[in-house]
């Protein structure tokens, strides 16, 4: 309660505020008693709103929020008549609820776009396509086309090869085939690298890749739902197809800033969104593993085991249920080597989809000619690799039009490594949607545009604004029409909970909702690493908090953050004691010869985090460097004033530069966050 000293110069401007608030409710009073201005109140509460706002942010500005946490009662007066927070609230805060204030950032600060770049779609390759494919709904096959005289073109087969440890990393290239003119693929191809060359002279034209759905890979199992011990499964007629489209490392703020365009669609489509959507742990693989599994990442790694040979497939992903309910399901994901599943992992020995299109990936981005943006293939032969990925999940979706489909479609290469360059496919990734309105795609699909988490490292990661960026990924959902007369209750809870906190274990909960849409809360499965978590098709509770929602504390967004002074004695005790527990991590793991010892050489800022309810502990998040190579860290701890100690587990300190250049020397994943390897011989 320490922080109520410093409170009233904020005070002050309240009491302004709340006059002038009061004189607007007698003025708005007076007008709203007249029907034919009603829409002159509309405007005028919005105004009210608005200085309430004013207020807020100017005591937010001055005092570091803590006036919110409370000043909460006065909004008794400004509730509209149905008892909901004004709209304005919540261009505040993406939730404020009982025990989670959840700030919403503006896209357009300065600072952010003093360092966006913005920029615009360019085909990776101007040239003319020399090789066009159709595909024939009748007779369900492909065809090959080329587009010019006086060439001859021939195709080589992609192939899955390599087992065990390398199954998922190796791939087979048939040589190269001559074919004829409208040449009709046959059913076992899955993919090619096509070459052109001139007649005449022989000479190498055009180098491309294509890959093809080829229908009638999935085997349906009928005695499965029996198996899966589902109470009531959706019947197979009233069965949604389920698609999830997702780009990496795209928080909320960032797909307003680079993807306006997409932005505006979804909106104007109605697609729901989740504003109060909080990542559960650090990168990619736990928040996709919540999703998959409902497992936690300690319960990933030792269920599912992906550093060992066969581990993922053994692994109870959330495909199978759908697999073994008769659903087609497909996973695709661009960047060979940093893949969800293969990037310091082994991946799996089977495909763990009907349809798995990874030898493409492996063979597209080893054959043909990149161009790299921000050290990530961005270009792959005459393609943004990201295409590739969408233009299999529209094969895919249209080849299995009439069947029930699963399927997982995830980008890397125009996001995970540059904030700015999602604007580049903007309009490239609207035209994907309006490719899957033509399809039909949204009269039966529900559809999920997601990501992971926010930027964790860069500059937009530096700006102050950073820990929430990190930590806030984007999340709509569209329902098809029939879906949301079926359930209008459904459509109900989503939308309240819209500005309610959420989290990747309620998206798995959802999932699994959908195999059995007639099943009520109290009976469905809940996820096992939160049991408080469920379908949000069903209301979240007011009064849910972090630890409900199954986020650590350390992700959490909840609590407000008050800027604290560098200088105060124990703020630099506390970064001394962190960068302290560093080098014991390291130390502990046998890795004092190849990484270099850290010293603190600054602290950057100090932010107590205030929550709702005021906790045993202070607590900070300090951002700091150390030497060598300035290398800069953020980690939220709390600090025991009694004994001097601060409690940090060393997988929450997040490292905020880029450091894969620097800690190639080891693999552990948190070893990488801290490791300044000596500089080593080259190898010869
Ligand atoms: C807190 O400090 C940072 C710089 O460390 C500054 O950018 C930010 O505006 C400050 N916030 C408030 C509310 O004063
Ligand atoms: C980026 O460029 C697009 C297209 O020119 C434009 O519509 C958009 O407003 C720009 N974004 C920003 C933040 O300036
Ligand atoms: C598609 O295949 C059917 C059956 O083989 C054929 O009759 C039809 O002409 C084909 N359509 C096109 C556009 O090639
Ligand atoms: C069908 O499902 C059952 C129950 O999950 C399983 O044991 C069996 O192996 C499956 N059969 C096929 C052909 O996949
Ligand atoms: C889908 O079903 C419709 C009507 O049942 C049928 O006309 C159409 O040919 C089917 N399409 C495919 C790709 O099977
Ligand atoms: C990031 O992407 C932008 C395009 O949006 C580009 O202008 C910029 O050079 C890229 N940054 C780096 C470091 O490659
Ligand atoms: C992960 O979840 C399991 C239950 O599935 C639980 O026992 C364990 O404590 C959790 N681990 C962490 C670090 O939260
Ligand atoms: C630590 O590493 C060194 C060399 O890498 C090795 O010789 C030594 O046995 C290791 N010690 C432990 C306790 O693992
Ligand atoms: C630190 O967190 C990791 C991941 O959540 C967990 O596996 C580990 O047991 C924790 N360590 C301690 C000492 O609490």
């Amino acid at each position: 309660m320490a922080w109520l000293s410093d409170r009233s110069a904020g005070q002050k401007t309240w009491k302004i505020c709340i006059i002038c608030g009061i004189f607007l409710l007698i003025f708005l009073y007076t007008f709203t008693t007249s029907p034919t201005l009603s829409s002159i109140a509309t405007d005028l509460t919005d105004n009210l709103y608005d200085d309430y706002i004013a207020c807020a942010e100017e005591n937010a500005f001055n005092e570091g929020n803590i006036i919110l946490t409370s000043a909460a009662p006065q909004l008794g007066p400004l509730r509209n008549p149905s008892g909901t927070l004004g709209p304005n609230i919540l261009d505040n805060y993406f939730v404020y609820t009982s025990r989670c204030r959840m700030p919403a950032i503006n896209p357009f600060a300065r600072d952010a776009l003093r360092i966006f770049e913005n920029s615009t779609y360019s085909s990776c390759d101007k040239t003319k396509a020399l090789i066009s494919v159709s595909y024939n709904e009748t007779d369900r096959r492909y065809k090959l086309h080329m587009n010019i005289a006086d060439i001859r073109c021939c195709y080589k087969k992609i192939l899955r090869d390599g087992n065990g440890a390398e199954a998922d990393n190796k791939f087979k290239l048939w040589s190269c085939k001559y074919f004829q003119q409208d040449f009709v693929l046959p059913h076992d191809m899955d993919a090619i690298i096509t070459e052109c060359r001139r007649l005449k002279d022989k000479k190498l034209l055009q180098q491309d890749a294509f890959s093809f759905v080829q229908p009638g890979k999935h085997v349906a199992n009928r005695t499965a739902s029996i198996a899966l011990n589902i109470g009531q499964s959706t019947p197979a007629e009233n069965r949604p197809s389920v698609l999830l489209w997702g780009i990496d490392s795209m928080s909320r703020m960032n797909f307003q800033r680079t993807m306006p365009q997409m932005h505006k669609f979804l909106r104007g489509e109605n697609w729901h969104e989740l504003q109060g959507y909080n990542k559960m742990g650090d990168n990619t693989f736990p928040n996709l593993m919540a999703i998959l599994t409902g497992f936690n990442n300690s319960r990933s790694m030792s269920v599912c085991r992906p550093k060992a040979v066969s581990g993922m497939d053994a692994c109870p992903l959330l495909w199978k249920d759908y697999k073994e309910l008769g659903y087609t399901t497909a996973y695709a994901e661009d960047w060979g080597r940093f893949a969800t599943f293969n990037y310091n992992k082994k991946g799996f020995v089977k495909p763990p989809t009907d349809y798995y299109p990874r030898p493409l990936v492996l063979a597209i981005e080893k054959e043909l000619k990149k161009a790299l943006v921000s050290n990530v293939p961005y270009c792959v032969g005459r393609r943004h690799y990201a295409e590739y990925i969408y233009d299999y999940a529209i094969q895919f979706t249209k080849v299995h039009k009439n069947e029930s489909t699963f399927g997982m479609f995830w980008t890397n290469s125009f996001s995970h490594n540059n904030f700015s360059l999602p604007s580049s496919m903007d309009v490239k990734m609207l035209e994907y949607m309006h490719s899957l309105q033509r399809v039909g795609i949204f009269e039966k699909s529900i559809v999920i545009f997601f990501s992971d988490h926010g930027m964790r490292f860069g500059p937009l990661r530096n700006l102050h604004s950073g820990f929430l960026e990190e930590r806030m990924p984007i999340f709509y959902i569209w329902l098809p029409n029939w879906f949301k007369a079926k359930y209008p209750e459904f459509v109900h809870n989503l939308q309240l909970n819209r500005n309610r906190l959420t989290s990747p274990y309620d998206i798995h909960a959802t999932l699994k909702h959908i195999l059995q849409l007639e099943t009520p809360l109290a009976d469905l499965p809940r996820p096992e690493a939160c049991s408080t978590c469920h379908s949000i098709f069903y209301e979240v509770a007011e009064s849910r908090d972090c630890s409900d929602a199954g986020i650590e504390d350390h992700w959490c967004t909840c609590h407000t953050l008050k800027n604290s002074s560098r200088s105060e004695i124990h703020i630099k005790e506390i970064a001394q004691q962190l960068i302290a527990a560093t080098n014991a991590y390291l130390q502990a793991n046998n890795l004092t010869d190849i990484c270099q010892t850290l010293k603190l050489s600054n602290i950057e800022s100090v932010q107590r985090k205030v929550s709702v309810q005021p906790k045993e502990f202070e607590s900070y998040l300090v951002r700091y460097e150390a030497k060598p190579e300035n290398a800069l860290f953020e980690a939220s701890t709390d600090w025991d004033k009694r004994t001097q100690l601060i409690s940090i587990n060393v997988s929450d300190i997040s490292r905020l530069d880029a450091y894969s250049e620097l800690s190639k020397c080891v693999d552990d994943s948190i070893a990488k966050k801290f490791c300044i390897c000596f500089d080593m011989p080259e190898p010869k």
